[in-house]
Formats: structure tokens, sequence, C-alpha cells
């Protein structure tokens, strides 16, 4: 078998055009929807980032703002930058870029934005509300990811197993969520598993989140298995690669996400998504 790929690129593009709709639409009733980034300090990963996060929403419409701070500024600064954020009505999605500097605490920063311009959904009230399935924001990624099961018909989980292989606040964790409030069977792995194949052998979907290469190989996959790789690692040559053996699961699975043109841009088009709805509950 030689599995078909779930294209983040094009996916993307088809929310960044829904987004852009929406855009307008709240426009045409004079508001104008706005997404703050705050970036503390240099770190060139987070600059090439929150440049980008801000370029795609321009592209859509959304008004967007990077704010940058230099690494040495006070976690008593930022706390009160982000209230005056949270305060002001212009402003309907806050986004503080990960990692602060060592000298500030990030789930105090992250707590101390409003829930209601929470789009990253890292808040613990956003993390809360996916965990009870009440509405509130979801996690960009884990979020794109069910938006690629989607897009392949598989809305209703219900009599599938899907396995997780990552347990991180961000991607691991709420993925499983949102996958049981799908109605799949989830198992939820992590470097403590004993034998992860014996795991992933059983999984009708596997969704590979640790950030190391070859985490998942041909052996470990049912055929016909659907693969999403939310991976962004480089391989010897410097080549961007998942944590799925890309070359070897494609032969096994029916679908897979490639890495780059699968999960990233999809994490990407979901900040837009959450921030135009972040707009729509504030202006209802
Ligand atoms: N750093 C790496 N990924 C992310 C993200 O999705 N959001 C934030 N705020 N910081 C990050």
């Amino acid at each position: 078998m030689t599995a078909q790929l779930i294209d983040g690129n094009a996916l993307a593009a088809q929310v960044r055009a829904d987004v852009a709709h929406r855009v307008q639409a709240l426009k045409a009733r004079g508001v104008q929807p706005h997404l703050t980034v705050i970036l503390v300090g240099e770190d060139p990963a987070s600059q090439v980032y929150t440049r980008n996060k801000v370029a795609d929403s321009e592209q859509t419409g959304l008004g967007a703002t990077l704010e940058r701070y230099p690494t040495d500024m006070t976690e008593a600064d930022l706390l009160a930058r982000i209230a005056q954020l949270n305060a002001d009505p212009a402003v309907h999605g806050i986004l503080v870029q990960l990692p602060l500097p060592r000298h500030m605490n990030s789930h105090g920063v992250i707590e101390a934005i409003a829930p209601e311009k929470d789009v990253d959904g890292f808040h613990v009230a956003s993390a809360g509300a996916l965990m009870v399935g009440q509405p509130g924001f979801r996690p960009c990624t884990p979020y794109g990811c069910m938006k690629m099961l989607e897009s392949i018909g598989m809305t209703d989980l219900k009599g599938k197993h899907a396995v997780v292989i990552g347990r991180s606040n961000i991607v691991g964790k709420p993925m499983a969520l949102m996958l049981l409030q799908a109605n799949a069977t989830v198992t939820v792995c992590h470097s403590g598993t004993p034998d992860l194949a014996a795991q992933t052998r059983q999984a009708d979907i596997v969704v590979a989140a640790v950030g190391k290469r070859n985490v998942l190989t041909a052996d470990m996959v049912k055929p016909g298995a659907v693969v999403i790789d939310v991976g962004m690692n480089r391989d010897d040559a410097g080549k961007l690669c998942g944590d799925v053996d890309f070359a070897g699961v494609k032969d096994v699975a029916s679908w897979i996400t490639p890495v780059p043109g699968g999960v990233g841009p999809m994490t990407r088009a979901m900040l837009l998504v959450n921030t135009i709805e972040a707009a729509e509950r504030a202006s209802a």
C-alpha cells in the first residue's frame, strides 16, 4: 500500500480562506479583529515564528501587532502589559511566545492572559474547558490535527483506536482529549511506555508528537492506519523531518501527513481560527 498524503498546505489554505470571509463579515459590522503577539528576548526560532504569526494574520485581514521586549524585561512589567491588553477592547487575541527568559515563570504569565483572549489555548481555563467538553480555545497543533482527520472523512471516531505518542501539555494531552471527545478509544504512550510498538500496532490512528526522529517505523504500524506526524526535527543532512520514518511508513499506512507541509501549516492556520473566534465572541 502507498499512503495518500494529507496535504497540510492545501488544507491550511482552505482554513485561511474561511477565516478571511469571517474577518470580512466582522469588518462589515465595524469590528477589526486583532491579535497581539508578545516576544521577550532574542531567541532566533521565536523571532521567525512570531513574524510568521503576524504575517499569516495580516494575509487574512486580521490586524496583528508584534510587541518585542528585551531579555531583561521584568516579569512584573510583562504582567502589567498583559493586564493592559486584557482590558483593551480592540485586542481580541493575546499570544505570549514561549520559551520566555529563564527568570520568568511561564505558567504565571500564561495564567495572566484573560481566558477569552487565550488564542494559544494554553491557559488552565482553556485546558479545563477541553477536559470537560465545554467551549474554549483549543491548542492549535492538536486542533489542526483534528481538522486533518476531518478532511479525510474521519469525524466520528467511534470504534477507532487512536494511539498518541507524547504527553506534552500543548500537544499530547490535548490531542488525547480531542480524540476522546470525537469518540475514539485513546491510548497515550510516552518515554516510560515499555513496548511502544505493541501499542502502535493496535492503532487505527497514530499521532506522533515526541520531537525525535524515527519514533514510528513501518514495523510499528498496522496496515491501513492513519498516521499524523507532529514532529519537527532535522536529519543528518540538516533537512526538516518529522517523528515518523516517512519513507517506510508510507508503504503501510492508508493516509500520512508529510513533514514539511503537514501539521505545521495547520498549526499556523488554527491560530487564525482561534483569533477570529475570539473576536466574534467578543462582539456577539
Ligand atoms: N513556542 C513554540 N510553539 C509555540 C506556540 O504554539 N505558542 C507559543 N506561545 N509559543 C510557542
